[in-house]
Formats: structure tokens, C-alpha cells, sequence
């Protein structure tokens, strides 16, 4: 079975792309905080990846309310570091990383698009401390395939929701009422692991709306199954 570390495997998302990885014969080796492994550990992360063919990097402080700016940093910044060490020490073949639609900073009213809809193309303006982790763990996987060769799949989701909290959130009370379903980020995730990608990619994932998928659905054939019931 084809070995793949995920970290954050205890999260919303990590958990649900374990379960989708491991139906596709995939042997998801699980990294997280609540577990006892740490990604600011990079001896613990080294030892992971060990054997592991790819990545998927979900753990993360997932919200500026979640951790003061150093504990952000040390963890999103520093800890994808980690991760790309690891990848490069082990010839890892793929990294998919999770970055956030909010590398765009028009999160929590930090800053207004100029149009609609918004594209992996937009200028990344976010600075706040979780918007600018995303942005440096960005560019830092862009920077680890231009020197390494290994190939860096960054997924963009917007809000994320699964049933339970799908079934109490109107679109109203959503960031222009963009939201993407859990599930439908687990399945991007087997995409990005097993669709014929070089390089260095990144692309949003939101259902139908207000944000542009296009490179999702070329690069993966993605696209999102739910959407706000009328
Ligand atoms: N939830 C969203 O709406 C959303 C939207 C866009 C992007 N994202 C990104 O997607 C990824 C997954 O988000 P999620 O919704 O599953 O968040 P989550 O908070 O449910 O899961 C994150 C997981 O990372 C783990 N973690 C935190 N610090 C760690 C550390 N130092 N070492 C190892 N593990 C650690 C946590 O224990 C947790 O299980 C994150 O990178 C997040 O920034 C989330």
C-alpha cells in the first residue's frame, strides 16, 4: 500500500481525507498535536515521513483566534518548514499542502475584492498573522519545488463545513457565502495525490459561488458536489 504521512489527521479535514486515502488503498500514517506528535518537532516530523511517498500537510493553527501570532508562526511557518525537509531528506515525491482562500486577505473585512469572482490569479494581500503564514507556506513550497524538484500542490479551500455544521450556517452568515464541503475537500485531496502533476500548483476550493475554481477543476477534475440547499 501506497504510504502517505497526513498531518493534522485528527482535524476536520485531516480525518476525513484519512478515511477517503485509506478507501482508495492509500495507508495514511497519522502526525498530530493531539496524538503527541508536533510539526514544530522536526526530528519527530524527519522520523514520519520516513517511507511515506507523499505528503498532505493539514495541521495548522486554522484561525487567527487559535494561537497567539508566535504560536501561529512557530507552527504554520516553522512547521511547514519541517514538513519540506522532511519531504527533500526522504525523496518524497508530492506535498499537498493546505493554504487557506485566505491568502487573499479579504477575510473578516481585512480588505475588499476589486471583482468578482475571485481567482488563484489575485494578488495575496493578507497580513494578519494566520493569513501571512499561509502566504509564507506558499511560497516557501514554491521554493522547495524550483530547488528540489518535488512537486507542491497547494489547495486553497474557503470555509470549511461538514453536514452537522452545514445544517446551522446560512449563507448570509458566511464570508461572501462561500463555503466548501468537507467532503469535497477530502476527494480534492486523493486528486492532488494522485493526479499527473509537476511542479508547483495552487488552486481554490469553494463551492459554487462567488470564488473561481477553474484550476481545481483543470489541473484535479474537481468539482464541488455541495452547495447551499435553497
Ligand atoms: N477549517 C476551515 O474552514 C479551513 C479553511 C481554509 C483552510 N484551512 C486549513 O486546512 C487545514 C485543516 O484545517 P481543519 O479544518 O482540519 O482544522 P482543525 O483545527 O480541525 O485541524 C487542524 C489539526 O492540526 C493539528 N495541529 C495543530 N497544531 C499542530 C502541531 N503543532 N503539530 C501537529 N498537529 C497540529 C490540530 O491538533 C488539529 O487536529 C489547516 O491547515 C487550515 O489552516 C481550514
Amino acid at each position: 500500500m501506497r504510504r502517505v504521512l497526513v498531518t493534522g489527521s485528527s482535524g476536520q479535514v485531516g480525518a476525513a481525507a484519512c478515511a477517503v486515502l485509506e478507501a482508495a488503498g492509500w495507508n495514511p500514517s497519522r502526525f498530530d498535536l493531539v496524538e503527541g506528535q508536533d510539526v514544530r518537532d522536526g526530528s519527530a516530523v524527519f522520523d514520519a515521513a520516513a517511507g511515506c511517498e507523499a505528503i498532505v500537510h493539514a495541521g495548522a493553527i486554522a484561525h487567527d483566534s487559535a494561537g497567539t501570532p508566535d504560536e501561529i508562526v512557530a507552527t504554520n511557518v516553522l512547521g511547514t518548514w519541517h514538513v519540506l525537509s522532511a519531504a527533500e531528506a526522504h525523496g518524497v515525491d508530492r506535498l499537498v499542502y493546505f493554504s487557506s482562500g485566505q491568502v487573499f486577505g479579504f477575510a473578516d473585512g481585512e480588505g475588499t475584492p476589486d471583482s468578482f469572482p475571485i481567482n488563484d490569479s489575485f494578488p495575496l494581500r493578507a497580513a494578519r498573522p494566520y493569513g501571512m503564514s499561509k502566504r509564507l507556506a506558499e511560497a516557501m513550497c514554491e521554493m522547495w519545488t524550483a530547488r528540489t524538484g518535488i512537486s507542491t500542490v497547494v489547495l486553497r479551500p474557503v470555509m470549511i463545513l461538514d453536514d452537522a455544521t452545514l445544517a446551522r450556517t446560512n449563507e448570509a452568515d458566511v464570508e461572501f457565502g462561500a463555503f466548501v464541503h468537507v467532503d469535497d475537500v477530502a476527494a480534492a485531496v486523493r486528486l492532488a495525490l494522485e493526479s499527473p502533476i509537476e511542479g508547483h500548483i495552487r488552486m481554490i476550493l469553494c463551492g459554487p459561488g462567488p470564488f473561481d475554481t477553474s484550476v481545481a477543476e483543470t489541473t484535479l477534475g474537481w468539482r464541488p458536489t455541495r452547495a447551499w440547499q435553497s
